[in-house]
């Protein structure tokens, strides 16, 4: 059975309300496959069954458990390789010479789906940081599912087989069961928080560097315009904005510029030119 038109508008227009995510037509196979199981799983004899009795009563739970599906995870260690050595090479040693006093670093992976990325910086830093500097990471999603499981720490073979080094997983990782878990050494700097980045933004103090990378691409151009203004405004005006290989602020936000960083670019905070730079009177 297909999903019908309208009730492909109804799951296309909950989700956007509730996350940004533009499900524009022709993604009627994807709400399909990722809805039956959340179908099933609230004992819907079908998915056009589940979806009318959502319509009929609204319950903002079954609404999370819907965006929650609708979500793409995709992640992995390290992904694309290129930021990290950007930050290993040039953002961390940069960044330790223009904060001695106070010795601490603030790093938040905004979209962090299972925790991939903000392990993978907090190996980043915590390997390159000397003796006595403090770090921390927030990690943030919309997915409570997602944040569930990043905060758990715990990976299979098949999740650490992507990406991250033999010798990391050695000094980062015990094994847990027929898995791995995440060493509380390096668990104890990174905290989880469940966040739409689409909607106004919680207070938080500012970060040195923002990891913001595979989502822009799932909004259209005033919500990618409206989280890069709010993510911005939570930037140091040194701090490194590293978006994901198929994003960028050109044409969206032109108060970050671009600066390219060996085989990669991030995005800085641009400095204002002075209205009247010594014109005529
Ligand atoms: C493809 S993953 C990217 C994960 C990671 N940043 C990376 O590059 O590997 C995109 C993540 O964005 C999250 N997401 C989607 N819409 C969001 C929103 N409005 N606010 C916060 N996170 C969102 C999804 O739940 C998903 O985990």
């Amino acid at each position: 059975m297909s999903l019908s038109e309208a009730d492909f508008a109804y799951v296309a227009g909950l989700v956007r309300r509730e996350s940004a995510i533009v499900l524009s037509p022709g993604k009627e196979y994807l709400v399909e496959a990722r809805l039956l199981p959340v179908a099933r799983q609230a004992g819907a004899a079908s998915l056009a069954d589940f979806l009318d009795a959502l319509q009929r009563r609204p319950d903002p739970a079954v609404h999370r458990c819907v965006v929650d599906a609708l979500t793409t995870n995709e992640t992995s260690w390290f992904r694309d390789r290129e930021p990290y050595t950007a930050l290993s090479g040039t953002v961390l040693p940069e960044l330790v010479s223009a904060r001695t006093a106070t010795r601490t670093l603030r790093i938040w992976s905004a979209a962090c789906s299972s925790g991939q990325e903000p392990y993978s910086l907090a190996m980043t830093v915590q390997q390159d940081l000397p003796a006595g500097w403090r770090y921390h990471v927030t990690a943030t999603d919309i997915s409570t599912e997602m944040i569930g499981r990043a905060r758990s720490g715990e990976y299979s073979q098949v999740e650490v087989n992507r990406g991250l080094p033999a010798p990391l997983l050695a000094r980062f990782f015990t094994p847990s069961g027929t898995g791995w878990r995440i060493s509380p050494a390096l668990r104890e700097n990174v905290t989880f928080q469940q966040m739409n980045l689409a909607a106004p933004l919680p207070s938080m103090a500012p970060f040195d560097v923002i990891f913001l990378r595979n989502i822009l691409i799932y909004f259209d151009v005033e919500t990618k315009r409206t989280v890069l203004r709010n993510v911005g405004r939570l930037l140091r005006p040194d701090g490194y904005l590293f978006l994901g290989a198929a994003e960028t602020t050109i044409g969206v936000d032109d108060s970050f510029e671009r600066v390219a960083i060996g085989r990669t670019s991030a995005y800085r905070p641009r400095v204002p030119v002075p209205a009247n730079t010594g014109g005529n009177r």
